[in-house]
């Protein structure tokens, strides 16, 4: 621990996201002087590794965050609307990965690399977008810079860890069962989830979206400060336990082609462009999870609109999409002076 270091909690550590969250605080140096591992009362007596260090799992309580700095918040949407606030007024910046707060006008919904300066004009809570925009906003935001984007028609192939813990369980659970010749046993999703795909991610609403989808297109329009911006989301749960795949499909305002895209995403910050179809070269999962950047590859011109782009852009949900977008907002802040 590093005596000049910032006082941080994090809610949620026992949970996918919240373990990491821990990991890539460790891993990127972000200055703590005491860490407060939070969860529920079944993780007490649980302990998590921290530079070296094993520090106890504490329940979570309204007392918490009594001179805590920075809480990093990944326990569901229930536990931060009730406790984010309390987290706020008794001093802690709040960074938020659940739902609850990112809609709200009051809490900027910040992605570093699109919209760093929204972070800024928080009132002690700052909202993580969703893990399926996060990675499209980062790989459009250099071409909505260049030359305008007026629509984007997205389909989602999300991996079971963005629903956490227990879904990866699921999933491990039902291929082994499967190659045992055991029946499968469903408790987290409405299909197996072994050897097949289903279109159901959030509970389904009265426009025939889904939760999720209506989060890409909600989020997409606050992330760009573009209400205008049309967004058709479909989202997919797939087999693959880490990392999220998305086809995206956008008409740009101005021309550009396919060329000055793979140009422009080269000099991103935090993109990888890897765009060589003819040797198999394009991003998959298993080469992006475990990294931090958002990879973009199949990129070329849509014939059957004009000014249309199609492209293939994955990246690591549980880092990009969740701890590391969190601990990066962290360190805007930091470097900002506003922590
Ligand atoms: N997974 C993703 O890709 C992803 C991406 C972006 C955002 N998120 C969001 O991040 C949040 C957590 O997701 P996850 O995937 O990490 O879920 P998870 O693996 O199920 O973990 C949930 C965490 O919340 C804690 N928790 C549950 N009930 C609690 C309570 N009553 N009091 C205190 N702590 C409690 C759990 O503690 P126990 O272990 O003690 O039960 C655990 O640490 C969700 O809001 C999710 O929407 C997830």
């Amino acid at each position: 621990m590093e005596q000049n270091g910032f006082k941080v909690a994090v809610v949620g550590a026992t949970g996918a996201v919240g373990n990491l969250m821990v990991k890539v605080l460790e891993e990127r140096a972000f200055p703590v002087s005491e860490l407060k591992l939070l969860a529920s009362a079944r993780s007490i007596g649980k302990t998590l590794g921290f530079k070296g260090r094993q520090i106890a799992v504490e329940e979570l309580v309204e007392e918490s965050f009594e001179g805590i700095q920075l809480a990093l918040f990944s326990a569901g949407s229930a536990i931060s609307r009730k406790f984010a606030p309390i987290a706020a007024r008794s001093g802690a910046v709040v960074i938020d990965n659940s739902s609850a707060w990112r809609m709200d006008p009051q809490v900027p919904l910040v992605v570093p690399e699109v919209n760093p300066d929204a972070a800024l004009s928080h009132s002690g809570i700052i909202a993580n977008p969703n893990c399926s925009t996060i990675q499209m906003v980062v790989a459009l935001k250099p071409i909505y810079d260049a030359v305008g984007i007026t629509r984007i028609v997205v389909t989602t192939f999300q991996a079971v860890s963005g629903t956490g813990k227990r879904a990866i369980e699921e999933l491990r659970t039902q291929v082994s069962d499967i190659m045992q010749g055991r029946e499968t046993v469903r408790q987290i999703y409405p299909h197996q989830i072994a050897f097949n795909c289903f279109p159901h991610i959030g509970a389904f609403l009265e426009n025939g979206f889904s939760e999720e989808e209506m989060k890409m297109v909600n989020e997409t329009q606050k992330i760009f400060s573009d209400p205008e911006i049309r967004v058709c989301a479909t989202t997919v749960r797939i087999p693959v336990i880490y990392v999220h795949s998305e086809a995206v499909n956008i008409e740009t305002k101005k021309p550009v082609s396919p060329e000055q895209v793979r140009t422009l995403l080269q000099a991103a910050s935090g993109v990888r462009v890897i765009d060589d179809p003819s040797s198999a070269g394009y991003p998959v999962p298993l080469d992006a999870a475990g990294t931090d950047d958002t990879f973009v590859g199949r990129i070329r011109r849509d014939p059957s609109v004009e000014n249309g782009l199609a492209m293939w852009v994955v990246a690591d949900n549980i880092r990009k999409g969740a701890a590391t977008n969190a601990v990066q907002i962290a360190e805007v802040l930091l470097s900002r002076g506003r922590l």
